[in-house]
C-alpha cells in the first residue's frame, strides 16, 4: 500500500495536460472561491475519505501549516494563495465538519479525481461527485442567505478547476480505468466534454 500510495504522488506532483479553468463574471471583486479538482487543489477532502490517496502525514505540510493538512504539498496551493490576493480566509474543504463558515466559498477537490467518473473510481470525488457537492452547497446558501442574495455571491464568485492529470495518467498507464480502451483523441475529448458539462453546470447555477 505504501508503494502504491507514493507511486501515485509521484505521478500527481508531475506537470500533465492539467487544466485551470477560471469562469466567472466581469469585472466584480471576488467575494467567494469555489474550488474544484485533483491533488493540485485538494486541501484536505481526502482525509475524510477511506482511501490510499492522502497526503496527511509529514513532510507535507511541514514548512507553512507546520502540520500535514492532507494537501499535496510541502506548504500552500494555489487555491490558498488566491484567497489571500483575493483577501478571503483559506477556502476550507467540503468534507470538513468546520466548514460552517461557507459564504466565503467552498473547496470539493479530491486527491486522484478525473473529470471522468471511472478514474480511479471509489477512491476520490470525481467531478461530477463535487459537482453534487457544490449544489448542495448553493442550497444551502438559499436557505441561509435567502435565493437574491445566494444568486449574487455565485454569479460573482471565482470559480477554480484543475483536473485532467488522473485521467490522463490512468489511460496511459491502463491503470485504474474502466475505459481503456478508447483511441486517445476519443479519450481526450470525453475529458474536455465531461469538463465543459462542468463549467456548463456552474454557469448555470445561478
Ligand atoms: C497534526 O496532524 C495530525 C494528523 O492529521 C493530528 O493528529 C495532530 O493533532 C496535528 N497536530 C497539530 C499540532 O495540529
Ligand atoms: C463524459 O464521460 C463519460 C465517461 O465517463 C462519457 O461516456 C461521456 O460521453 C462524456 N461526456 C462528454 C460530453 O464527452
Amino acid at each position: 500500500m505504501a508503494d502504491l500510495r507514493f507511486t501515485n504522488f509521484s505521478f500527481f506532483l508531475v506537470l500533465f495536460a492539467s487544466l485551470l479553468v477560471a469562469a466567472s463574471c466581469r469585472g466584480h471583486s471576488r467575494n467567494a472561491l469555489f474550488i474544484f479538482g485533483g491533488s493540485w487543489n485538494d486541501v484536505g477532502n481526502n482525509n475524510y475519505m477511506e482511501t490510499a490517496i492522502k497526503a496527511n502525514f509529514l513532510p507535507y505540510g511541514e514548512t507553512f501549516f507546520k502540520n500535514a493538512t492532507g494537501r499535496a504539498s510541502n506548504g500552500r496551493l494555489v487555491p490558498d494563495f488566491i484567497a489571500g490576493f483575493a483577501k478571503l480566509p483559506l477556502i476550507p474543504p467540503y468534507l470538513s465538519p468546520d466548514n460552517n463558515e461557507f459564504t466565503n466559498g467552498l473547496n470539493y477537490a479530491s486527491a486522484g479525481a478525473g473529470a471522468l467518473t471511472e478514474t480511479n473510481v471509489g477512491m476520490t470525488i470525481g467531478l461530477k461527485t463535487q459537482l453534487s457537492f457544490f449544489k448542495f452547497t448553493k442550497k444551502h446558501l438559499d436557505v441561509k442567505l435567502g435565493e437574491a442574495k445566494t444568486k449574487t455571491l455565485l454569479s460573482r464568485a471565482l470559480y477554480m478547476f484543475s483536473i485532467g492529470s488522473s485521467d490522463y495518467i490512468t489511460f496511459a498507464t491502463h491503470k485504474k480505468t474502466e475505459l481503456p480502451s478508447y483511441a486517445r483523441e476519443e479519450y481526450v475529448k470525453m475529458v474536455i466534454g465531461n469538463l465543459t458539462d462542468a463549467i456548463q453546470v456552474i454557469n448555470m447555477s445561478w
